[in-house]
């Protein structure tokens, strides 16, 4: 997914992208290359450039994306240090999207991944994590994928009990009536590592 990064963008120019398999880091590289065979992101691009009601260009946003993303690299939350065997300078803000619903086993796991983000980041940097509350399952095709069910609240403690200070929590009630996935409502938080 690259749809967070078009608001990314706008305000950071030195992005690094972290995904879990060689495949995904293979096809971003491909679409960020401008490389034949790429996924066409065209649709995505065109909802955000119609969200914002700015007159840029569908091709000058796409470009700006593409010069900001710097390095696609691979993570593994296994791992304690989840870019082993690398290292980064820690980083002034972490964007999470629909990644520890995931791939954390219970809550205590939710918050140790946490904890994990937390070390790339710098003293005072922020994390803007996004999620869904109360889902069960999502379908990818005639796969159905695991979510770990948690609220608003136990997305706050684990937050805090990371050493994160919550700026900003939003929920959005899920208006969508779908059974692709049987979530209640999407949790968008902003908080800061304390220093
Ligand atoms: C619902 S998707 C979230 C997509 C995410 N926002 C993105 O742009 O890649 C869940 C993602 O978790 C990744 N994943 C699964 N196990 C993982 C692990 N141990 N460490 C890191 N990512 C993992 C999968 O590759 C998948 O892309």
């Amino acid at each position: 997914m690259i749809h967070h990064l078009y608001a990314a963008c706008e305000f950071f120019k030195h992005i690094i992208v972290l995904k879990a398999t060689d495949r995904c880091i293979l096809e971003l590289k491909r679409w960020l290359d401008t490389r034949t065979g790429a996924f066409h992101w065209g649709h995505a691009t065109q909802l955000h450039v119609d969200t914002e009601g700015k007159r840029e260009q569908l091709q000058d946003k796409e470009e700006k994306m593409r010069s900001a993303v710097q390095h696609v690299m691979k993570c593994d939350f296994e791992k304690e240090n989840i870019i082993e065997p690398l290292d980064l300078p820690p980083a002034d803000c972490i964007i999470s999207a629909w990644l520890l619903d995931v791939i954390s086993k219970d809550h205590d796991d939710f918050r140790r991944c946490l904890g994990k983000f937390s070390r790339l980041l710098n003293p005072g940097g922020h994390i803007i994590l996004i999620g869904t509350l109360n889902a069960t399952y999502f379908t990818v095709g005639k796969d159905k994928i695991h979510i770990l069910r948690y609220d608003e609240d136990l997305a706050r403690k684990a937050l805090v009990g990371e050493g994160f200070v919550i700026d900003c929590c939003k929920v959005k009630e899920r208006k969508v009536v779908s059974d692709v996935c049987d979530a209640k409502a999407v949790i968008f938080i902003v908080a800061h590592k304390e220093k």
